[in-house]
C-alpha cells in the first residue's frame, strides 16, 4: 500500500462530495452562504469524513451505502461550524486558520457567528437527505439511529460540553486536575471523532457491540489527536499549521502539555494511538489504511 497515494486519493473524494453537498450562493441570504462555503473550502485535512466511511467499510461495501455521503459531508459542516465559533474574538480570538484570514476576520463577527449557526444547521438538513435513500425498516433504522448519534456527540453530552469546559478552565485558577482536563479532550475533540466512527459502523449495519468498541477507539484517537493539536501549538510551524501557534497559552488554555510537558504529552499521544490500532485490529475486517492512519497521526506536523 502506497499510503501517501491512498490518502490523497481518498481526500480528493471527500473535497468532491463536500462540493455536491454545499449550498449555492445566491439570494438575500447570500453572504451568510458565501462565509459558510469560505470555511468549508478552505481544505484541512478532512479527518472525519474519512474515519466516518472508513469505519464504515469495516462491515460493508461503501458503495453499497448511498446514506455514507450525506452524513460525512454534515459531520464535516458541523466540524467547521466548531472552528468558526472556537476562531471567534469571544471565544479563542484567533485570526488564521489552514493559512487563510479566519471567517469573522473576512466577513465581520456577526455574520461569522451567522455562518456557524448555518452551517449546524445546514448538516443536520444534509444528514436527513439520506433518508431519500431509504428502502426498508432497517435503512430507516440505521439512519436515524445515525442522527441521533451526531446530534448527541455534536451537542451538550460532547462537543459543545467541551468547549464550555473548556472556556471555563480559561478563568480558574492553574491547579486544574486531570480529570477536568479529560473531560474536555473527550469531549471538544474526540466526541466528534466518535460521531464519525460510530456513524459509519452504524449506517454498515455493525451490531451494538461493535459501535461501542468504535466508540473506544474513537475516544483513544480523538484524546491523542487533541494532546498532538496542543504539543504543535507549543512546538509546530504556523507555516505548516496554517493557524497560529501559542494561542493556547495566550488564552491560559488548560493542556496536557500545560499539565505534563511536552515530552510526556508525545509519549501519551503514542499510548494512546497506539492502544487504538490494537482496536481496530480486534475486528473480523483488518483495514490497513485506517491503522496506518491512525499511526501517522502521532507524527502528524499539521
Ligand atoms: C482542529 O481540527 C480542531 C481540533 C479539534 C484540534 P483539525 O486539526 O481536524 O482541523 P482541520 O479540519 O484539519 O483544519
Ligand atoms: C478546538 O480546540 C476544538 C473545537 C471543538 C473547535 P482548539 O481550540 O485547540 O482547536 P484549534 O487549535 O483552534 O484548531
Ligand atoms: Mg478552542
Ligand atoms: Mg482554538
Ligand atoms: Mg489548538
Amino acid at each position: 500500500m502506497n499510503f501517501k497515494e491512498e490518502l490523497q486519493g481518498r481526500t480528493q473524494r471527500i473535497e468532491k462530495i463536500l462540493a455536491d453537498f454545499l449550498p449555492a450562493e445566491e439570494g438575500w441570504q447570500k453572504t451568510v452562504i458565501e462565509a459558510m462555503n469560505y470555511s468549508v473550502t478552505a481544505g484541512g485535512k478532512r479527518l472525519r469524513p474519512m474515519l466516518m466511511a472508513e469505519s464504515a467499510a469495516l462491515f460493508d461495501d461503501t458503495d453499497k451505502i448511498p446514506a455514507l455521503p450525506c452524513f460525512m459531508a454534515a459531520l464535516e459542516m458541523i466540524h467547521n461550524y466548531s472552528l468558526v465559533h472556537d476562531d471567534l474574538p469571544a471565544m479563542d480570538n484567533d485570526e488564521y486558520r489552514r493559512g487563510r484570514k479566519t471567517t469573522h476576520v473576512v466577513y465581520g463577527e456577526g455574520m461569522a457567528v451567522l455562518a456557524g449557526d448555518g452551517l449546524l444547521n445546514y448538516a443536520f438538513e444534509t444528514a436527513a437527505a439520506a433518508f431519500d435513500y431509504a428502502e426498508t425498516a432497517e435503512d430507516y433504522r440505521r439512519m436515524a439511529s445515525a442522527l441521533r448519534i451526531l446530534g448527541r456527540k455534536a451537542g451538550i453530552y460532547g462537543m459543545i460540553g467541551g468547549q464550555c469546559a473548556d472556556l471555563e478552565a480559561e478563568e480558574a485558577d492553574r491547579d486544574m486536575t486531570d480529570g477536568q482536563l479529560l473531560f474536555i479532550h473527550a469531549h471538544k475533540t474526540a466526541a466528534l471523532i466518535q460521531a464519525a466512527m460510530m456513524i459509519g459502523a452504524a449506517l454498515a449495519g455493525a451490531s451494538r457491540e461493535e459501535i461501542e468498541r468504535l466508540e473506544k477507539c474513537a475516544y483513544n484517537i480523538g484524546l491523542a489527536f487533541q494532546i498532538q493539536d496542543d504539543v504543535l501549538d507549543v512546538a509546530g510551524s504556523p507555516e505548516i499549521l496554517g493557524k497560529p501557534v501559542g494561542s493556547d497559552e495566550k488564552n491560559h488554555k488548560l493542556t496536557y502539555v500545560a499539565l505534563h510537558g511536552l515530552e510526556d504529552s508525545k509519549k501519551e499521544v503514542r499510548r494512546l494511538s497506539e492502544e487504538a490500532v490494537g482496536i481496530l485490529a480486534s475486528f473480523s475486517h483488518r483495514s490497513p489504511f485506517l491503522e496506518e492512519l491512525v499511526r501517522q497521526l502521532i507524527y502528524r506536523e499539521k
